[in-house]
């Protein structure tokens, strides 16, 4: 194989490449964002293979909608072979590509930890203070309004996993940014989603203040 730093390189000039900026919740700092929460969770949980974590988190949304690549695998796996990586981290990287969305997300009890890992950084990217603006850029994007008071927030219920599908970007929260804290996969994820997540409860309450005024008087 390359020199580890030589394939870190060569991977990011390849993401950045194959990335198409739609908009600024889906550009490369995104990744950038997961690539060293990735890294955090990491060192902070003291196990997962380094090189395995940090080329999953750079290539988790290859072939994704944002990319001009379609077929993530694929991509991944002429990339990795190019480059010289084994065939063990190849196999972890390309099943972390298929495997991480929310729809079709793995339980929290399977996958290796270097998925786990990945994932937790991918959703914690989606919650807090963050979360909320890419949830806002991403719903003008596809010109959903901030709210719809027509439509009741729990009708239908909770629509897991049709998170595109969300009437506005206020229901967006309810339909999956408000479930991600229980679907964490280590303690470290767990413990920044916590706080995170009471943060998007405390934006929500203030919303609602905010869009029905007198209501609290
Ligand atoms: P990721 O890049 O983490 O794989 P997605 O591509 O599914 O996530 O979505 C990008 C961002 O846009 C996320 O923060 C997600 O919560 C948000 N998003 C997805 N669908 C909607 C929607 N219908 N309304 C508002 N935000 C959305
Ligand atoms: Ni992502």
């Amino acid at each position: 194989m390359n020199d580890e730093k030589e394939v870190i390189r060569e991977v990011i000039t390849f993401v950045k490449q194959a990335m198409q900026e739609h908009e600024s919740g889906h550009g490369w700092s995104h990744i950038e964002r997961v690539v060293r929460m990735a890294l955090h969770i990491r060192e902070s949980e003291g196990c997962g293979d380094r090189l395995t974590v940090e080329l999953g988190a750079l290539l988790h949304d290859v072939g994704d909608h944002k990319f001009r690549a379609h077929d993530g695998p694929a991509e991944i796996r002429k990339l990795l072979g190019r480059l010289g990586v084994g065939n063990k981290v190849t196999d972890e990287v390309v099943s972390i590509n298929e495997n991480i969305s929310f729809s079709k997300g793995k339980r929290p009890d399977s996958g290796s930890i270097a998925f786990r890992i990945v994932q937790d950084a991918d959703r914690l990217d989606a919650i807090g203070a963050i979360g909320i603006a890419r949830a806002f850029s991403y719903g003008g994007f596809r010109g959903n309004e901030i709210y719809d008071p027509h439509i009741k927030i729990t009708d239908p219920p909770l629509l897991a996993g049709a998170s595109t599908k969300s009437v506005s970007t206020i229901h967006h929260f309810y339909d999956k940014l408000l479930l991600l804290r229980d679907l964490m996969n280590t303690p470290t994820g767990r413990r920044l989603a916590e706080e995170r997540h009471d943060y998007m409860v405390k934006y929500l309450e203030q919303f609602f203040t905010e869009w029905n005024p007198g209501n609290d008087l």
